[in-house]
């Protein structure tokens, strides 16, 4: 496999098989991504993998989080995940993605409460037996959380490569106190998302969504 090919074949997986993956492998995969680039070679990325029983509390933990409603508000989220009121063409984008994904649920637009249902799935990170959680200090700032960008992808390239597959989740950005705590990370590292990490369950419709891109005039200018 090239790496056109291992950009061409990840996709958001949000449906996992149960086999289990050698955090191994994931230790050394993120060993390999952390070659990615970053201004002034800062390497801001401070990372926490979770598998096996560590996982199994964790889901437990969420579990208790989520208990009695579908629509978990969370702890009090450190970032917005999108600008308020998110413009043109970005809001038709997310718009759709939205639209295509619950499609393939079979889940209508109105029904609100199977939706929120579906979304808290991010919490039980889709079924997947391992997972990490991607922190930044503090102090940096959008050069520094765009270098995370840069390692997360290179990462999850890696996994394909390993025939496994990935989900970023800045659902995770609602939980910032829960994730931090159960990590024990030092008070000045701030949650930017976690990641679902195993196989993909290739019987799962919701696993056969294939996002659009805006077309190039969108978004290059060649001079
Ligand atoms: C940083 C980041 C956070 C994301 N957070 C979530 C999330 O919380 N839940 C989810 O289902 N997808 C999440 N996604 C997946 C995006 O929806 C997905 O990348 C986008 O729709 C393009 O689809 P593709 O990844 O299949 O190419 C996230 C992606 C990135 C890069």
């Amino acid at each position: 496999m090239n790496i056109t090919q291992a950009i061409q074949a990840r996709t958001s997986t949000r449906a996992f098989t149960d086999e289990p993956v050698d955090p191994q492998a994931i230790v050394r995969a993120l060993q390999v991504a952390a070659r990615a680039p970053s201004g002034g070679n800062l390497q801001p990325w401070r990372i926490c993998l979770l598998t096996g029983e560590r996982l199994a509390e964790f889901r437990a933990l969420m579990e208790t989080r989520l208990a009695g409603t579908p629509h978990p508000d969370g702890d009090a989220a450190e970032y917005r995940v999108y600008p308020p009121g998110l413009k043109e063409p970005y809001r038709t984008s997310r718009f759709r993605v939205g639209e295509q994904m619950y499609a393939l649920l079979g889940i209508e637009r109105e029904d609100k409460a199977k939706r929120l249902e579906w979304f808290a799935n991010n919490y039980r990170f889709f079924g997947a037996p391992a997972a990490i959680f991607c922190f930044v200090d503090r102090v940096m700032g959008p050069p520094q959380w765009s270098d995370l960008g840069m390692f997360l992808q290179t990462f999850m390239l890696l996994m394909v490569e390993q025939g496994l597959a990935t989900c970023a989740q800045e659902a995770w950005a609602a939980y910032p106190r829960t994730v931090g705590e159960f990590c024990k990370v030092p008070d000045e590292w701030m949650l930017f998302c976690g990641m679902a990490i195993g196989h993909a369950d290739p019987e799962h419709p919701v696993n056969r969504l294939l996002t659009e891109r805006e077309p190039p005039e969108v978004w290059l200018n060649v001079l």
